[in-house]
């Protein structure tokens, strides 16, 4: 299913803003960005503004760009970009279910669950488990189907065979009627069957094959010959 088709940027980027100065913004406001898959991951460098756009998208559907979902209204710092008031989003349908979850404040999404909503989750004690089992928990308790999720980075949160788990999970989500939206630096997540790879670089944004990601190829000549590398590496 898919809810979220595309973004348009109808206004100008603000004067002076560093959004300006990243390339996947650029492109983005020239081009839009168009979502065709149940399942989409945004890949790229460390900087190239795969957690702006997932903020942006956040801010524009509603939700806390911190993490959460519609009604989680905590905010610990004001660090969102104004990128999510100036998107347009094309819409098929409005999904029934919101959530995005970022590994890096997913102490505070958790702490706010706890506080504010356990009425709802009368049983749930996110702090006693570790950050990886609670990370999945909230995936496969808290996610309920006919949903938009966003993940920022899950992987970093987790094991490779949680990474692994966490890929049947994506998969029951997309059995029910849901789309994910996931940035991610993780060769075995971006492995997900009929995903559209966008990748963020210098030029813009463009949509990839799994094979062709620096993520697959880099990961698979060191895993086949971690001696090669490490002996250039660390050769004084
Ligand atoms: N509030 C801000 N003011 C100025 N620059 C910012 C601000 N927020 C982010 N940036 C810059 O925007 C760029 C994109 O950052 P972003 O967090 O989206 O990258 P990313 O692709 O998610 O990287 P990573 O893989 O490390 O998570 C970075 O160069 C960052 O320094
Ligand atoms: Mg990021």
């Amino acid at each position: 299913m898919i809810y979220l088709n595309a973004l348009r940027l109808d206004k100008d980027l603000p004067e002076g803003s560093y959004l300006k100065e990243i390339p996947a913004i650029r492109y983005l406001a020239e081009s839009g960005l168009s979502f065709s898959s149940p399942v989409t991951f945004l890949i790229g460098e460390n900087g190239s503004g795969k957690s702006t756009i997932l903020e942006a998208i956040a801010v524009a559907m509603g939700m806390n760009p911190e993490g959460g979902s519609r009604h989680f209204s905590f905010s610990t710092y004001d660090s969102h970009s104004e990128l999510g008031e100036l998107l347009t989003t094309v819409k098929s349908t409005s999904p029934r279910d919101l959530f995005f979850l970022r590994a890096e404040s997913f102490y505070n999404v958790s702490t706010y669950i706890e506080r504010e909503v356990k009425d709802y989750y009368p049983d749930d004690d996110y702090h006693a488990l570790s950050h990886g089992e609670s990370f999945l928990k909230i995936i496969s308790q808290r996610f309920y189907g006919n949903g938009l999720y966003l993940l920022d980075e899950p992987e970093a949160a987790l094991s490779p065979q949680r990474c692994l788990n966490l890929l049947s999970l994506i998969h029951d989500l997309v059995s029910s009627n849901s789309q994910l939206i996931i940035s991610t630096h993780s060769p075995i997540l971006m492995a997900y069957p009929g995903a559209c790879l966008y990748e963020l670089n210098e030029e813009g944004i463009k949509k990839t094959d799994y094979r062709e990601t620096e993520h697959y190829r880099l990961t698979k000549e060191f895993l086949e010959a971690p001696e090669r590398f490490l002996r250039y590496l660390l050769d004084e």
